[in-house]
């Protein structure tokens, strides 16, 4: 089965973007071939400064490596190294309705909302369509809100296939089925739009200190609680083993214990559970020729898989 996805370099990664993305991406390797990328094109719908541009996908291939991804087993590269992928995107968007963008859910939030959307944020999830067609992937593993442009992706190649003759290969969206959706310090989703994410890298001391801002509610500390409904909770289950997470769960229930306590456990239990990728990642920032290598070696081997595609598509459709 041939797995590929691919994250945007727009910032520090969170919690959020962990156990509902990258986590699944990094198990999927352990028994597929997987194409993985970082979607600088992608991040330059909103993303308008050269260095900041630069810098994050360089960080964001740190993040990959450093949080597991094996270059021996799967390949990571950067999405504008294959301009195949670019021209792809033409090609399926000759055949691409209006109304079917016009329903996609990231341009919709931007109009719905008063804003000037542009032609990139409104045709990108062709791009993304043209990402995952151009190496015939089979299974793309993404987050829930992802779910509709890998929709988007199956309508386009179906339409390309039923016009020129079967070219593309129809890819399956795969989301975790328990998909975490991680509440983020305020108890809302987290998001870098809300301002109220926990970092997965950076200065240990500072992220205890948000961990020890989480808002929690007024309840005394005597009165017992129910743990499914507090968001401190379902951020320890995250990275607590079961036997932690019930006796945790059991303690709520009793009652008598501060919230000071809780988010001391999920400070604890949160640096233990990324302590490996954290030192990793140390590691790889002082071998950043290394890392480069990797993504040159993985866009050349991207490459000649995504030629082969844009030919078979240039030939079905007569621009060849
Ligand atoms: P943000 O909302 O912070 O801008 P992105 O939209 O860049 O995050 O999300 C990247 C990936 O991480 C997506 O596949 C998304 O489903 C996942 N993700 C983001 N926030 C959460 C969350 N709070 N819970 C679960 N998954 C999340
Ligand atoms: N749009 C995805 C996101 O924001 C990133 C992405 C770009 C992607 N191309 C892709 C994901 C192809 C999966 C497959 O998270």
């Amino acid at each position: 089965m041939r797995v590929l996805s691919g994250i945007q370099p727009t910032g520090r990664p969170h919690w959020g973007n962990y156990f509902g993305a990258i986590r699944q991406y990094i198990d999927l390797q352990t028994d597929h071939h997987g194409f993985y990328f970082i979607a600088d094109l992608h991040a330059l719908t909103t993303v308008r400064d050269a260095a900041t541009l630069r810098h994050n996908t360089l960080d964001a291939a740190l993040d990959m490596l450093a949080l597991g991804l094996d270059p021996q087993r799967a390949t990571l590269f950067v999405q504008s190294q294959i301009p195949e992928v670019s021209e792809l995107s033409w090609i399926l968007m000759t055949g691409t309705p209006m109304g079917l963008l016009e329903r996609c859910h990231a341009y919709k939030e931007k109009k719905g909302k008063g804003l000037a959307a542009d032609a990139g944020l409104f045709t990108y999830p062709v791009l993304m369509a043209a990402d995952i067609l151009a190496y015939d992937s089979q299974l793309v593993p993404v987050g829930q809100d992802q779910v509709q442009h890998i929709e988007v992706c199956r309508d386009l190649a179906g339409r390309f296939n039923h016009t020129f003759g079967e070219t593309f290969v129809l890819p399956k969206a795969k989301t975790l089925d328990h998909a975490a959706k991680v509440p983020g310090t305020d108890g809302q989703k987290m998001s870098k739009s809300y301002d109220n994410t926990l970092p997965l890298f950076g200065n240990v001391k500072a992220i205890r200190k948000q961990i020890m801002r989480i808002v929690t509610d007024s309840r005394a500390m005597e009165d017992p609680k129910e743990p499914e409904e507090d968001h401190l909770f379902q951020l320890y289950r995250l990275f607590a083993s079961e036997a932690d997470v019930a006796e945790m769960a059991a303690l709520y229930r009793r009652g008598g214990f501060g919230y000071g306590q809780v988010k001391k456990a999920v400070a604890e239990a949160s640096e233990a559970y990324f302590a490996e990728a954290r030192a990793r990642r140390a590691d790889l920032e002082q071998h950043l020729d290394h890392v480069e290598q990797v993504l040159a070696a993985g866009a050349a081997e991207a490459r000649s898989f995504a030629a082969e595609v844009l030919a078979r598509a240039q030939r079905a459709c007569g621009l060849r």
